[in-house]
C-alpha cells in the first residue's frame, strides 16, 4: 500500500529531484505539493515545480503556493548567491519545458491545514524548504501538530553549515519558523540533516547513468544535478571529487526505505537570537540539556542504495 505524502518544496534543483522520486515511486501516493519562499521567490518555487511534474507526466499532482516571506525576519534571506551584482534575482528556472498546468486557487496553508483535517488516511509531511508553511499552519491551527503521524524535515547541521558557518539553509532562512516546528510535539519528526545528506553524494560518473536512462526524468536528473555538481566544485567542493548531495531527495528516499538513513533519537531547538549562530539547530548528542529527545536525527546514509533507488525509479523499473 503506498504511502500518502505531501512534499513543501522551494523548488530548487535538489527539491526538483525529490518531486520526481515521489511523484514516480510506487511506494508513495504524492497527495500534493506546497510551495514556500527560500531558494528562490515562491512564484519561480511553484512555477519550476509545475515545470517538473508537467515534465514527467504527473501534472495531475496539484501544487498549491505558499507563503513568499519568512515568519517574523524582516529582511529576505534569499541566499547571496541568488543575486547577481544588481541586486536582482536569477531565477532557478529548471531546463525543462514551460509548465501547461497551473497552481491552485486554495493557497498552500489552507490546504495543510484543510487536509489533515479531512485525513481517513496517514499522511507523511515531507517539508524540503523553509518551515514557514508549517509554522503557519501550527499558528493557525493548534491542532495541527497532533493531526500530522509523520512528518520528515530536511534541514539542520550538527558538524557543518552551508549558509553560514553554523546554520544550514532551511532552518536560517525562517528560524522562528523552525523553532515553533521542533517545538510543537510532532508524534514522529524524522530531521535529515546535512550531516546526512553529505553521505549520499551523487556523482557526475552517476549522472551519466542518469542521462542514459532515456526517460524524462532520468534526463531530467542528470541535468539538475549535473548542474549542481557544477556549482559546488566551484562554491562547496566535496571531499568525493565532482559530486554533490541531493539533500531533499535524500529526506524523501528515506520516506519509501528508512533503512537508507542511520538515526539517533535526541532533542533538537534552533538558535533564533545569536549573531553568529541564528539558524543553528542545536542537537543535543550527549543529552547535557535534560531535555526530553523530540526527533530521529540522520547523521549517515547509504550512498549507493540511495543512488540505485534514484536509477530505478527514473527508468521506470522501481
Ligand atoms: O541546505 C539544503 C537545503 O536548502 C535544500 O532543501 C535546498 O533545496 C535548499 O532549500
Ligand atoms: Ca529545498
Amino acid at each position: 500500500m503506498a504511502r500518502k505524502v505531501i512534499l513543501d518544496v522551494d523548488t530548487g534543483t535538489d527539491d526538483a529531484v525529490a518531486v520526481m522520486l515521489a511523484a514516480l515511486h510506487p511506494a508513495i501516493d504524492l497527495v500534493g505539493c506546497t510551495t514556500v519562499n527560500g531558494n528562490i521567490p515562491v512564484q519561480y518555487c511553484t512555477d519550476n515545480t509545475l515545470r517538473v511534474l508537467d515534465h514527467i507526466g504527473r501534472g495531475d499532482i496539484p501544487v498549491y503556493e505558499g507563503l513568499s516571506r519568512p515568519l517574523a525576519r524582516l529582511d529576505f534571506p534569499v541566499p547571496r548567491r541568488e543575486r547577481d551584482s544588481s541586486g536582482k534575482y536569477h531565477p532557478d528556472a529548471l531546463p525543462v519545458p514551460a509548465a501547461v498546468s497551473s497552481k491552485q486557487g486554495v493557497g498552500a496553508v489552507e490546504f495543510l491545514i484543510e487536509t489533515f483535517r479531512a485525513a481517513t488516511e496517514e499522511i507523511v509531511l515531507v517539508p524540503v524548504g523553509p518551515l514557514t508553511n508549517i509554522a503557519a499552519a501550527l499558528a493557525l491551527d493548534p491542532g495541527f501538530a497532533k493531526r500530522v503521524p509523520e512528518i520528515v524535515v530536511m534541514g539542520g547541521a550538527h558538524a557543518l553549515g552551508n549558509v553560514t558557518p553554523s546554520a544550514e539553509f532551511n532552518i536560517w532562512a525562517d528560524p522562528e519558523a523552525a523553532a515553533m516546528v521542533f517545538a510543537a510535539g510532532f508524534e514522529k519528526l524524522t530531521l535529515v540533516p546535512l550531516d546526512a545528506t553529505h553521505r549520499a553524494l551523487v556523482t557526475k560518473t552517476q549522472c551519466e547513468e542518469l542521462e542514459a536512462l532515456g526517460t524524462p526524468a532520468g534526463q531530467a536528473a542528470a541535468a539538475f544535478i549535473g548542474h549542481r555538481i557544477v556549482v559546488h566544485d566551484t562554491h562547496q567542493r566535496q571531499d568525493v571529487p565532482h559530486s554533490t548531495p541531493v539533500h531533499d531527495a535524500l529526506a524523501v528516499g528515506s520516506v519509501i526505505d528508512p533503512s537508507l538513513i542511520g538515526t539517533r533519537r535526541l532533542h533538537v531547538a534552533v538558535e533564533t537570537q545569536g549573531a553568529l549562530t541564528v539558524g543553528r539547530t542545536v542537537i543535543d548528542t550527549h543529552f547535557r540539556g535534560g531535555q526530553a529527545p523530540n526527533a530521529d536525527v540522520a547523521f549517515d546514509a547509504d550512498a549507493a542504495r540511495f543512488f540505485e533507488l534514484l536509477l530505478r525509479t527514473f527508468a521506470g523499473k522501481a
